[in-house]
């Protein structure tokens, strides 16, 4: 079996429900368009349902599912709204939703760890920042965990469920914190944000090369931002640094669980697998595996149906019964594409959710999916 580090080993987790009752923070990552952002609102819908107070951090969310979970395109939709219709009973708990901003997230970040306003202000008024923020890459994975440790240490939340940014690769989201800590160490950086007699003296090929660069391609004034950008963000440094260690740290914790979810199409397997391999590689906690998208497997016929089936020529019955051939052969290469995966999960909850023939996207719709998590 896998190194995964599995819940059940800290905590008697052996279910979704288990993880949504004892969990404090809930990661759900995986490949593009299986399902994240659904799986991610479901479980908070489940937590909510079981007494918790949770708030979803939703990345991109399609339009419908925003404005059921009550989020527009406001400036707001970055703080917790109350999603309304998700808890009725004495015993809910409530459910709330963001949308993640990436810039607001990052500008609170550097307003919380500069020393003065004036600091703040020399690296968020920087254009070089307004052009870059939200579009470096790495950016959006690692405002989405920072976002969770804001929420998580506010202390208002008994869960916080973040969902994972649609990237290229899943993995992006588990080395963000690690990737921050490796910029601000990298050779080019560090050349840059040396005080300014140093700087002068520098004679460092990397990053005299890369100014070159710059200035012939983008002409003198963008070096200058440049270089006051990076010095600025200097200021910070530290206090990054450190908030990129506790991240990560909080992302191993024993209250922490990532989702994993997937879907059974060949290429979307390929990457789970590596997702879970890392997962178990770094020691963050597996807390289940969702198979979103699963064609049902339908009852076999038996043998006495077989038998009167045999030659029944052609009609609708004939067409029903080539239509049951046919799904049992898809949902069973589908279940024998998930073989391996499914034994990369070790002993965490696997739970299969099948393709539907509606869209999810009201408040009704998260519930249903919630009752087939739980
Ligand atoms: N079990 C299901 N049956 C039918 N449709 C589903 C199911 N699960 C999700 N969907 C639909 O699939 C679409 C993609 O889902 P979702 O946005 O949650 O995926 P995602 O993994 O977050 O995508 P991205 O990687 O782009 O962020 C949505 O329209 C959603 O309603
Ligand atoms: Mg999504």
């Amino acid at each position: 079996m896998s190194g995964v580090e599995q819940r059940s080993d800290v905590q008697g987790i052996h279910s979704l429900a288990d993880v949504v009752e004892h969990s404090e923070l809930i990661l759900t990552c995986g490949p593009g368009g299986v399902g994240k952002t659904t799986t991610a609102a479901a479980l908070g819908v489940a937590a909510a349902r079981s007494g918790r107070k949770v708030v979803v951090v939703t990345v991109d969310p399609a339009r419908r599912l925003a404005d059921a979970l009550g989020l527009d395109d406001s400036a707001e939709a970055d703080e917790p709204h109350l999603v309304p219709g998700v808890t009725k009973r004495a015993t809910d708990g409530e459910l709330w939703a963001l949308m993640l901003d990436a810039e607001q997230t990052f500008d609170r970040l550097v307003r919380e760890q500069a020393g003065s306003r004036k600091q703040a202000d020399a690296v968020l008024n920087n254009p070089v920042y307004q052009a870059i923020s939200g579009s470096l890459s790495g950016a959006q994975e690692y405002m989405a965990v920072e976002r969770l440790h804001q929420l998580h240490v506010s202390g208002e939340w008994d869960l916080v469920i973040v969902d994972t940014p649609p990237s290229r690769h899943a993995i992006d989201l588990l080395e963000a914190p690690d990737r921050l800590v490796g910029f601000l160490s990298h050779p080019v950086y560090r050349a840059l944000t040396v005080g300014q007699r140093t700087f002068a003296k520098i004679t460092d090929a990397a990053s005299s090369m890369f100014l070159w660069a710059v200035k012939r391609l983008a002409g003198p004034q963008i070096v200058e931002d440049t270089v006051q950008f990076f010095r600025s963000l200097a200021n910070i440094e530290g206090g990054l640094r450190q908030r990129a260690k506790e991240v990560s740290r909080l992302l191993r914790g024993d209250r922490t669980s990532f989702v994993v979810v997937c879907s059974p199409r060949a290429e979307a397997v390929g990457e789970a697998e590596h997702l879970l391999d890392a997962i178990a590689a770094k020691h963050f906690p597996l807390g289940g595996l969702v198979v979103n998208l699963i064609h049902p497997l339908p009852d076999p016929l038996s043998d006495a149906d077989v038998e009167l089936l045999a030659d029944i020529g052609e009609g609708p019955l004939a067409e029903q019964v080539e239509w049951h051939r046919e799904l049992t052969r898809l949902a069973t290469a589908e279940r024998n594409e998930l073989v391996a995966l499914e034994k990369l999960a070790g002993d965490a909850p696997i739970v299969e959710l099948p393709l539907l023939d509606v869209d999810i996207h009201d408040v009704p719709g998260l519930i249903g999916l919630a009752a087939r998590l739980v």
